[in-house]
């Protein structure tokens, strides 16, 4: 099976592309090899390379710059997968899409299911959902993941801020009360793998939204004492700054973050048999590159 991905050098691409499964024919792109926002340069390596499954890692994923640069955001996350929804429509390729708990308020005190409302409160979320609509409407054979907390050996992210902080500072102020999944870029690569796999076994797949994230549900402040304290024992820090919790308001931000941000991950598993990775795991393998680097 042939695999087109784009988005390659985010932190999601990359583990895709260091984690494909043997006997799939991987053709990786980045943003300055294919920009997903260009119609024509979309369908033409799509046609020249003929894919069985368009896989999109591409994304614009600033989620308070998308405030003020919403032109932008929207370009990416919209126009981009109805892109590759029409390219993929062309040569008949199937369409595994990434999508994000921004598309819900956040506002809910159990775990989302793909079948509950979305209501995305900025930007980021809003065109996150949209391209997720305009893929729907296009492609019958589209899959999308939506995620939460992703976090890597590579590019931007939690983990790698709280270990530059804590390295730098004696106390860190970390948000208390804001609830959600971590997920790692490897374990979200070797969910899409597994996908693919299905699909290149069976023929087919059951089609649609599916959520998928780590496991325990945590705050952003348990999230970052589990990092410092599992770095202080992995070597990569040499001393624990003090962690002082604080609340969302203690911390504006440009785009509202959703209080409440757990996905309810129950039908990946009962369909696929896909677990929630604990995130625990993940995150000693990530400071474990990190410590090697
Ligand atoms: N990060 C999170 O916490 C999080 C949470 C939930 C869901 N997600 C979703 O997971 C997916 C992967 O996210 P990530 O964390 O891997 O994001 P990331 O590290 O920001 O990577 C996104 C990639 O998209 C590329 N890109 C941006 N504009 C592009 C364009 N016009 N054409 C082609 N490529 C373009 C970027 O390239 P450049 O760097 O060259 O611009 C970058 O390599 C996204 O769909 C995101 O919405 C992420």
């Amino acid at each position: 099976m042939r695999v087109l991905l784009t988005g390659a050098s985010g932190q999601v691409g990359h583990e895709i592309e260091r984690l494909a499964l043997a006997g799939f024919d991987l053709l990786a792109r980045t943003s300055s090899q294919l920009d997903i926002t260009d119609a024509s340069a979309v369908l033409a390596a799509a046609s020249d390379f003929k894919p069985d499954i368009i896989m999109n890692a591409a994304a614009y994923t600033a989620v308070d710059q998308a405030e003020s640069e919403s032109e932008c955001a929207w370009s990416v996350n919209k126009t981009g997968p109805t892109n590759l929804a029409k390219a993929a429509q062309n040569v008949g390729a199937a369409v595994f899409h990434l999508s994000t708990d921004y598309v819900f308020a956040g506002d809910s005190k159990c775990a989302y299911r793909e079948t509950d409302a979305p209501g995305p409160t900025g930007v980021y979320g809003a065109s996150k959902l949209a391209g997720e609509q305009a893929l729907m409407a296009e492609v019958q054979r589209s899959l999308i993941l939506r995620t939460s907390w992703v976090f890597g050996v590579h590019g931007k992210n939690f983990v790698k801020t709280m270990l530059k902080m804590g390295a730098e500072r004696e106390e860190l102020r970390v948000v208390a009360d804001q609830r959600g999944c971590p997920t790692s870029a490897a374990s979200i690569a070797n969910c899409l793998w597994a996908l693919a796999a299905h699909y290149r076994k069976a023929g087919d797949l059951q089609w649609g939204t599916y959520h998928f994230a780590g496991s325990p549900v945590c705050t952003w402040h348990d999230f970052a004492q589990e990092i410092l304290n599992r770095a202080l024992q992995a070597g990569l820090l040499h001393r624990l700054p003090v962690l002082c919790p604080i609340t969302t308001q203690d911390y504006p931000t440009p785009a509202q973050r959703p209080a409440f941000s757990v996905l309810d991950c129950s039908q990946i598993q009962h369909t696929f048999g896909i677990s929630q990775p604990d995130w625990r795991d993940d995150l000693d393998e990530v400071l474990e590159q990190l410590r090697l680097q």
